[in-house]
């Protein structure tokens, strides 16, 4: 096979479980070289988030640094912190289920996240691929300050909204209704960026089981059972609300997507117009996706609606943990 040099990832993000699951897996495979981790306010306080990141570099030994963003949504920058608005404690009292994980302060970088996305896309023209896992603040922060250089972006792949359902309203997901005027912003270059957009549709068809949390624990190792422990909050959180037995892990979605894309078919991913509700009230953060396709809307968008989740299951533990993935291929029912 012929040299195929690394693929430049930002990961922008709010540590949060499930983005402890993508970062991990991110910073795992071999085929992308994790330049930076870029955190932003959303499922718990810019603080939490940080620190969050911080522990997850620390538990992977990753050479990238963190890099602070925004601490609220564009429109509440100038205001006290809300964090009423958070995601409470679904991810846990601190975003990580509560587990016990050092950080290293000397990991976070004294730039800011938009300073960071701007300087490496500026550095990396077209080759910068961002995971937004997150409320996409950040990102609509660097579109504001440096609208032509970020359309140098090569791709963002984007955990958020929902084509049939919401999650945090009935038709809002959590990442666009916590900053709908950031998400809008977003796909505002979707005519010059590849955006993925990965929501609640394709998300919910991949949840984890608790057969295969188990399995995670009991062949995963150190980090298998760091991830078994993070997640108990989280899982009890969708037995309680949603009656899953499991855990939906929406932002490894994106991730394992972007590593292969074959865990859905092409007919899955509708090239089409997304735009973002920025109204208060009942829509606030609604996407409104025009997969009909009749009205000649300007296409922003790579909407993706299916996956096969016994085979993302598998090239995550595949990434994650290697070769023990032949015994869930052989023996866990998901
Ligand atoms: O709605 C799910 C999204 O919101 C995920 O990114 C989760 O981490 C939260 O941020
Ligand atoms: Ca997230």
């Amino acid at each position: 096979m012929s040299y195929q040099p690394k693929r430049k990832i930002i990961i922008d993000t709010d540590p949060g479980v499930d983005d402890a699951f993508a970062i991990v897996t991110a910073l795992k495979y071999q085929g992308f070289e994790v330049v930076g981790i870029t955190t932003v306010a959303g499922n718990k306080g810019l603080d939490y988030v940080t620190k969050n990141a911080l522990k997850l570099v620390g538990l992977l030994n990753a050479d990238c640094m963190v890099y602070q963003g925004a601490h609220a949504a564009l429109k509440d920058l100038d205001k006290p912190v809300d964090q009423s608005k958070d995601a409470g404690n679904t991810h846990g009292f601190d975003g990580l289920g509560g587990i016990k994980l050092p950080y290293d302060l000397s990991r976070l970088s004294e730039q800011s996240a938009v300073d960071y996305i701007l300087a490496t896309v500026e550095q990396y023209p077209n080759e910068v691929e961002i995971m937004a896992l997150g409320p996409l603040t950040n990102i609509a922060l660097a579109i504001q300050t440096e609208p032509e250089l970020m359309k140098k972006v090569k791709t963002i792949w984007s955990m958020g909204g929902g084509v049939y359902r919401g999650n945090v309203t009935p038709v809002a997901e959590f990442n666009y209704w916590f900053d709908a005027e950031s998400a809008q912003i977003t796909y505002s270059i979707g005519q010059d960026v590849d955006i993925y957009m990965f929501g609640l549709d394709v998300t919910y068809q991949t949840y984890f089981t608790a057969n295969d949390f188990f399995f995670i624990k009991q062949e995963g190792g150190e980090l298998g059972r760091h991830f078994y422990d993070m997640v108990q909050d989280y899982a009890d959180s969708y037995w309680k609300n949603r009656r899953i037995t499991g855990a939906v892990i929406h932002d490894l979605v994106p991730v394992i997507y972007a590593i292969d894309p074959t865990i859905s078919n092409p007919e899955d991913v509708y090239h089409c117009a997304v735009s973002v509700s920025c109204e208060p009230g009942l829509v606030h953060g609604q996407t409104v996706v025009d997969l009909v396709d009749r009205h000649n809307y300007l296409k922003n968008s790579y909407v993706v609606i299916n996956a096969d989740d016994r085979k993302f299951k598998e090239v995550f533990m595949e990434i994650v943990f290697g070769e023990v993935a032949d015994l869930y291929k052989k023996y866990v029912v998901s």
